[in-house]
């Protein structure tokens, strides 16, 4: 067996089964789950139509590389979201379409680390989303934890990493806007991240699949892409964006996203791609066509969003009152009691399921900046969340 998966840490949501274990939650109360992302409003309907339509298209192998019109429909879309000058972006060599982000953000590190320098490192954010490390695992790095602390605005903190570490640094996952924080990556940030990974010599593999749920309509979060074009950086060199219909289109089961960047990185993605064999199906690319080519369902999924943390924030305000997040869905709060205890209690006394922080973070010397946190995401219907805030301030008027 390959050795390095047993550096594998459990899933966080193994973590949470083992520690829900045994408890019994009042049978009077519906369960509420406010501890996985999965997104729960309702799928665009002209794309599964899109997708039934296509189904005669399974007779075929799909290709890799993607349709021509799914990469000129996502290339639009970047251009636009992004105010990316026109022809900047090629759909023929700057873009790949992508099982999910998670297989492609996996998928890279396999493509991108050099592991016969023996001695590669891979930044990430900590707390972060789990596959970085697994996929930085198994490519024979070290993964590098960077805290991302509220006194940095839960941003990692670029200024801790010395030299030496730059040096063996091959590739860095950002995440923006974070999970699970909300934290929104400024364009300075970005630029700086770009600079440093033209100095060292890294890949910058940017995790953007929440750019699209924020509050304010006249303030989306930048993307890597966008800032590069912004500095002049018209071959994307060192940058990787990684997007999704997952949470954009509420569509995860579709599995369908893109990465798009540096043409260089690109091609040889295509080639491990082909030999990996993770071809989206010909149905999904012609579904995701339509999907990246609408916005008005985008339009709504946030409207939906903003009124869910608007009734939620306010029944919170006075009890555990969760910071509001810059972007994205989940709330990041700090428990009143020990994370891990704090769930177990919500979960047997109120029949609720949170996420504790420290399951989604690494201890590397400093302690776990995740401890004493919780991640709950608010993808319920608006009245099961509303009901979830009532249950954790009745919770919290027993400790
Ligand atoms: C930060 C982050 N990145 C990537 C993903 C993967 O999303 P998908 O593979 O559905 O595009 C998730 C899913 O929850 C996530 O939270």
């Amino acid at each position: 067996m390959n050795k390095d998966l047993s550096q594998l840490q459990q899933y966080p949501f193994e973590k949470l089964s083992t520690l829900k274990a045994g408890l019994q939650p009042p049978a009077q109360l519906d369960h509420i789950a406010l501890s996985m992302g999965e997104p729960q409003h309702p799928m665009p309907h002209f794309v599964i139509e899109n997708l039934i339509a296509h189904m005669h298209q399974l007779s075929n192998y799909p290709s890799t590389r993607g349709t021509l019109e799914l990469r000129i429909a996502i290339t639009d879309w970047l251009q636009s979201r992004f105010k990316i000058q026109p022809g900047m972006l090629d759909p023929e060599v700057n873009l790949l379409p992508v099982s999910g982000t998670r297989e492609a953000l996996f998928a890279i590190a396999q493509c991108v680390i050099d592991r016969s320098t023996g001695d590669a490192m891979v930044m990430m954010p900590n707390p972060f989303y789990q596959i970085y490390e697994g996929a930085a695992l198994l490519a024979a790095a070290q993964p590098v934890y960077l805290d991302c602390l509220p006194e940095n605005d839960f941003l990692p903190d670029l200024d801790s990493v010395d030299e030496s570490q730059w040096a063996r640094c091959q590739m860095i996952y950002i995440c923006s806007p974070g999970n699970p924080t909300g934290a929104v990556m400024p364009a300075e940030y970005l630029r700086k991240l770009i600079d440093l990974a033209h100095r060292h010599e890294f890949v910058i593999a940017s995790d953007e699949c929440y750019s699209e749920i924020y509050f304010d309509e006249s303030e989306p979060p930048p993307g890597l892409l966008g800032v590069a074009a912004e500095m002049g950086n018209d071959r994307f060199s060192h940058c990787l964006a990684f997007h999704s219909l997952s949470k954009r289109s509420n569509l995860p089961g579709l599995r369908s996203g893109f990465v798009a960047g540096d043409a260089k990185i690109l091609e040889k993605f295509l080639l491990y791609r082909t030999y990996h064999g993770c071809a989206l199906p010909s149905a999904t690319q012609t579904a995701s066509t339509a999907a990246w080519g609408e916005e008005s369902h985008v339009v709504e999924n946030r409207r939906l969003y903003r009124e869910k943390f608007e009734q939620v924030l306010a029944l919170l305000s006075d009890t555990l009152a969760p910071q509001k997040p810059q972007a994205g869905f989940y709330l990041w709060a700090k428990s009143p009691i020990a994370d891990t205890e704090f769930t177990q209690r919500l979960y047997a006394e109120q029949n609720l399921t949170v996420l504790p922080g420290r399951y989604l973070a690494r201890d590397h010397g400093s302690g776990n900046p995740g401890e004493n946190r919780v991640r709950m995401a608010l993808v319920a219907p608006l009245d099961e969340c509303v009901d979830a805030a009532h249950r954790i301030n009745s919770l919290l008027a027993t400790l």
